[in-house]
């Protein structure tokens, strides 16, 4: 368990990444294999279109895709920044894809929006957000609690790289030159971070300079617990959880080393002892 300071830096970690919408949208603007991939698993799961509850929904980069795909969504996440964002991409929809989502300020520890939902899905590293083994199953209860009989729990976390996770500190990885999106500036953009073996969480800062050299460099702290999968398999069953899918990315590939992340389906262990 990390100390107190430790602690409210995590915090800040969860909340900092998330304060500006404008640049997350236009950093993961080409993420789009999770999308297809959960977009294709509501189908697959729901035969049609249906209820789906979203954890850590974000600015909606996959909420949107499943309104037009004609599912009612209930759309949940903490950042008052990203889900200011959302509103505007659902002022921009249609208004029957606006009809079908309901958004709502919750924790994923402690949510509670009412109704049971065949599919919750939690895309993007959504749950590295839960640090230690009781806020997961914290998180895990409220799903238990939402989840029709026979529904699925869908989400996606990081497989932890033993290389990234042994980065040298000190060092800036990941140089990238970008242009911001809102002010137009050039900027480059670099990273570090500082893993915790004992809590498995990485604090993580984010750099953004101007590409001209001028001003100091904006920090931006992101914190993520890492889940390696046996661990996270013995974690869902403590829940009740068993997996019935696990892949190692968004396009059916088993899960093994050098995977970036793992791509799970779970559902309910049912009332058979724990194995
Ligand atoms: C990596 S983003 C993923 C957003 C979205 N699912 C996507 O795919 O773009 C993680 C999201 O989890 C939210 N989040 C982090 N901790 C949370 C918490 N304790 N309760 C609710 N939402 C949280 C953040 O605000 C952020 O929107």
């Amino acid at each position: 368990m990390p100390g107190p300071s430790a602690g409210l830096l995590v915090d800040r970690g969860s909340r900092e990444h998330y304060a500006d919408a404008d640049l997350y949208d236009h950093e993961y603007r080409r993420r789009r294999d999770d999308v297809r991939y959960y977009r294709a698993l509501a189908q697959r799961l729901l035969g049609g279109p249906g209820r789906i509850l979203e954890l850590g929904c974000g600015s909606g980069r996959l909420t949107l895709p499943l309104l037009r795909d004609g599912h009612q969504v209930v759309a949940v996440d903490g950042s008052p920044t990203m889900l200011a964002a959302l509103e505007r991409r659902l002022g921009r929809a249609g208004a029957a894809a606006r009809g079908r989502a309901r958004v709502v300020e919750g924790d994923l520890r402690d949510f509670a929006v009412g109704g049971r939902f065949p599919l919750v899905i939690a895309a993007f590293n959504v749950l590295e957000h839960l640090y230690t083994r009781v806020e997961l199953a914290a998180c895990l209860a409220r799903v238990a609690a939402h989840l029709a009989p026979g529904g699925h729990l869908a989400f996606d976390v990081q497989l932890p790289d033993p290389r990234w996770l042994a980065r040298d500190p000190s060092r800036r990885w990941a140089r990238t030159r970008f242009t911001h999106p809102r002010t137009g500036v050039p900027m480059i953009y670099s990273t570090n971070h500082d893993y915790d073996p004992v809590s498995q969480i990485a604090l993580i800062r984010l750099y953004y300079e101007r590409a001209d050299g001028r001003g100091r460099a904006r920090v931006v702290h992101l914190s993520q617990r890492k889940y390696f999968p046996a661990e996270l398999e013995g974690l869902l069953a403590w829940s009740g959880f068993r997996i019935v899918e696990r892949r190692g990315d968004f396009h059916g590939a088993p899960l093994t080393a050098g995977a970036e992340s793992q791509v799970l389906v779970c559902a309910r262990a049912g009332r058979r002892p724990r194995r």
